[in-house]
């Protein structure tokens, strides 16, 4: 169900509903495209995607998962853009304005800002979710606290 109101009115009302959708099902991959699913059709932002950290050689890499939007970069190495940052650092990553962050991976011109929140299982980082806005400064402590409780459900 999609609502409208204040952003807070609307992870409040999304929240539960992704729950829902969570405890019935047990399949990492299903559960991130659905937290893809819902979070695109609530709030309509540019990208909704999940990174995934997975060996490559002798490292591991985050590689592209679940998605909604247009095509993506495959592959993100540790410390590298937002999404590389976030994870190395093992922390959220609201960045208002993409031109200004010192290495950022534009997979898309269109993208101008972004909030990069890790999934964590115990304490490693296991991927992290990825959400783009075609307009500046779009991400505050709001969706920090409400996308950091969604993805402390994934397991
Ligand atoms: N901009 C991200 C890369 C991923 S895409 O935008 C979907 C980054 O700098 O990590």
């Amino acid at each position: 169900m999609i609502t409208k109101g204040t952003k807070q009115e609307q992870y409040e009302s999304l929240l539960p509903q992704i729950k829902a959708l969570l405890e019935g099902e047990t399949d990492l991959i299903a559960n991130l495209a659905n937290i893809c699913g819902a979070l695109k059709e609530q709030f309509g932002w540019f990208w909704v995607g999940f990174y995934l950290v997975k060996p490559s050689g002798d490292e591991e890499e985050l590689v592209l998962g679940p998605f909604q939007g247009p095509v993506a970069c495959t592959r993100v190495k540790k410390g590298r853009g937002v999404c590389g940052s976030s994870w190395a650092k093992a922390a959220t990553l609201i960045v208002p304005d993409v031109e200004k962050f010192p290495g950022h991976i534009a997979c898309s011109s269109l993208s101008k800002s972004e909030i990069v929140v890790p999934v964590f299982k115990g304490d490693s980082v296991v991927g992290v979710l990825d959400v783009d806005s075609e307009l500046l400064d779009q991400f505050d402590e709001i969706d920090k606290r409400y996308l950091e409780e969604v993805v402390s459900w994934i397991n």
